[in-house]
């Protein structure tokens, strides 16, 4: 198994990476200071393929462990299962030291998380990530939390786990769209500060895309590694988000625009940021801080992995709103995170107006 600290300055954490590992999940645990009850949180779906081998693997070093099932679906990210979550937490007379276990993807992640942040002002959390999204983003950095009707993940904490725990081989069982989730992510990596990690995309851009992650899960360790490594880098030196993690969001300014604007329906959030990439380079472009050949290569790997980058017929005007209301948006500036070269970016709020509304309308498919 492979361990990957994140190096907070005050509690460093750990990231364990393996394959086929689930069943060592209680001797790891055990080797951490925790309490002897505790509570998985998942939903069916998971529950049904994973939840059996972590709880007798618990079991079998003397922990005891309840599970409950949330609903499965964005849609029951919010309070209402929150609450949930809190009366089977003091139903269990759960105390502080004890733990919950969030297995699952990046909606349980965030869910689990956030109870655990609040009960009792805070019990022991372990993140177990079985999609690739919650693998390399949303289980490390400790942001946690729940959409409100006016918003999505407006209500939410800082939250660290003691530590998270991957196995790879969970990816054999997610479906093939997930997969393209968390693809956008490492790419987004490997462009903001992994040259290395770039080329290894590009080299493997046909295996990646063919789906081949059963056979080949030695390319998916190298991907989550790299990528945890680079998440790990990044939120150790800025836990809060007050500075370095802005890089993080390289194509999620657009993204989240293009998916709001679809209402959420027709692109996944890896499509959307792969676009919000594409369009980050072309605004680089015009700005002069990246080369021409360099955007291209970054273009023909998206396109090489699968990606559309193009946007569905829809008025520019619609995305455009939506970029200027985003929380990010500082002082009525747009804040866009822009590579100067692959593994460099740099923030700008310089960006013409005009310079966006020009690009986003060149991406604009015609009605046919
Ligand atoms: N906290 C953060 O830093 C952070 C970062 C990025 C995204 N997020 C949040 O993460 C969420 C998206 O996460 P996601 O993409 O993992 O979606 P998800 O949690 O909805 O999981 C996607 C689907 O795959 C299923 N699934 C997960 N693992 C599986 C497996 N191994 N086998 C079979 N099915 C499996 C899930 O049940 C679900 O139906 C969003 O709510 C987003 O806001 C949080
Ligand atoms: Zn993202």
């Amino acid at each position: 198994m492979h361990n990957i600290t994140i190096k907070f300055p005050r509690n460093p954490r750990n990231v364990y990476v393996g394959i086929n590992t689930l069943s060592q999940f209680g001797e790891t645990l055990g080797a951490h200071k925790v309490g002897k009850k505790g509570l998985l949180i998942t939903n069916a779906t998971i529950s049904k393929l994973y939840a059996r081998v972590i709880i007798e693997s618990c079991q079998n070093v003397g922990f005891t462990v309840d599970i409950l099932e949330l609903p499965e679906g964005e849609q029951y990210k919010n309070l209402t299962t929150i609450q949930t979550i809190l009366d089977k937490l003091v139903e269990n007379k759960l105390e502080r030291k004890d733990f919950v276990l969030a297995l699952g993807g990046g909606v349980i992640g965030d869910m689990a998380g956030f109870a655990a942040a609040i009960y009792l002002r805070g019990i022991n959390l372990i993140q177990i990530p079985t999609s690739l999204l919650a693998q390399v983003d949303s289980s490390l950095g400790g942001k946690t939390g729940v959409n409100h009707a006016k918003g999505k993940n407006l209500i939410g904490s800082f939250y660290q786990p003691i530590f998270t725990f991957i196995d790879l081989a969970t990816l054999k069982t997610l479906p093939q769209k997930e997969i393209r989730c968390g693809l956008a992510e490492i790419v987004k990596y490997g462009v903001i500060q992994n040259p290395r990690l770039f080329n290894y995309l590009e080299q493997h851009a046909s295996q990646i895309k063919a789906e081949q992650y059963t056979q080949d899960l030695e390319i998916w360790e190298y991907l989550v590694l790299q990528s945890c490594t680079n998440k790990a880098y990044v939120v150790a030196k800025d836990e809060k988000e007050s500075n370095l993690r802005e890089i993080l969001n390289f194509g999620h300014t657009l993204g989240h625009a293009i998916e709001t604007a679809f209402e959420y329906t027709y692109y996944s959030h890896g499509e959307a940021v792969a676009i919000g990439m594409h369009a980050a380079c072309l605004i680089a472009v015009q700005q002069g801080l990246l080369a021409p050949n360099i955007q291209q290569k970054i273009a023909t790997l998206l396109l090489n992995l699968g990606f559309n980058l193009s946007i569905a017929p829809i008025q520019a005007k619609q995305i455009e709103t939506l970029l200027f209301s985003d929380k990010k948006v500082k002082d009525g500036k747009l804040r866009f995170v822009l590579p100067t070269k692959i593994g460099k970016v740099i923030v700008s709020n310089e960006v013409p107006a005009v310079v966006i509304h020009e690009i986003i309308t060149s991406l604009i498919e015609e009605q046919k």
